[in-house]
């Protein structure tokens, strides 16, 4: 080869190099804001979620300031956090968990529900008081009411069995449950939320390009269908969060990390 084909061919390799380190940066570290604008005519006082799932201790930047200032920016009335902010088969990362939630809880009130990860820490009871006193509000099977709606959330142990009937107010206002894993959405409207908000999928790890289809996620396999977006059956909308951070698959491909916004408003629905 010419010495001007060596040239052609390295500057080739370099080239695809730094594109593919980008695609994986820009896959897994650049965060970005899905909307979602749901009407209900139970909704008598409209108000803004910001949704944040599945950190598995990541940090955007230091102690977080690219997410914080994301979540600053979306001017929250609430934040909730669906599950697994910690992680279980790394080094746990409670620091990670706790400087988060610290700084959030002075943005908006901030509500949390346990994931699969906080279900099987062995620390996970004194780390969820260690939540709470950094300004997190866990709802461990328990409702609080905000803006005229009832936010139940359900611990990721109970999403199995009748637990969720047990805890859904009978009273007529809108429900909302933070619920850690999406594919028990029939169980979820058959319990009559109006509102349900998941995480866990990670948006099926891999996404393929120019579709919404992920390729696999605990608990659904191979193609799963509920690892993202908005979803409906029946009376019953659900929006699934991509998360933030990575769990067993080590890389995101084509998934990049979510911050999720939804505004509730008064409608005829
Ligand atoms: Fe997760």
């Amino acid at each position: 080869m010419s010495p001007a084909g060596i040239a052609i061919t390295i500057a080739a390799c370099i080239g695809a190099a730094a594109a593919i380190v980008f695609f994986c940066w820009y896959s897994n570290s650049k965060l970005g804001v899905s909307k979602y604008e749901i009407d209900s005519s139970k909704i008598t006082l409209p108000f803004r979620i910001v949704q944040l799932s599945d950190l598995h201790a990541k940090r955007f930047g230091k102690k977080n300031c690219r997410l914080v200032k994301t979540v600053v920016k979306l001017k929250p009335d609430i934040i909730v956090f669906t599950g697994d902010i910690i992680h279980l088969y790394r080094k746990p990362g409670e620091d990670a968990a706790i400087e988060l939630v610290e700084q959030l809880a002075k943005v908006a009130p901030f509500y949390y529900v346990s994931g699969n990860h906080e279900m099987r820490y062995k620390n996970y009871r004194e780390f969820s008081k260690k939540l709470a006193d950094a300004g997190a509000i866990v709802l461990e099977n328990e409702y609080v009411m905000t803006h005229g709606v009832a936010l139940v959330g359900l611990g990721c142990a109970h999403l199995k069995n009748n637990k969720i009937f047990e805890i859904t107010p009978d009273f007529d206002t809108y429900k909302i449950l933070l619920a850690h894993e999406p594919q028990f959405l029939r169980r979820y409207a058959r319990a009559g939320y109006d509102l349900v908000l998941s995480g866990h999928a990670h948006g099926g790890q891999w996404r393929f390009p120019f579709t919404d289809q992920g390729v696999y996620a605990p608990g659904q396999g191979l193609l799963p269908e509920l690892t993202s977006g908005e979803h409906i059956l029946g009376s019953t909308h659900m929006v699934i969060s991509r998360g933030l951070g990575n769990s067993e698959f080590p890389l995101r491909i084509n998934n990049r990390p979510e911050v999720v916004v939804i505004d509730l408003k008064h409608g005829d629905k």
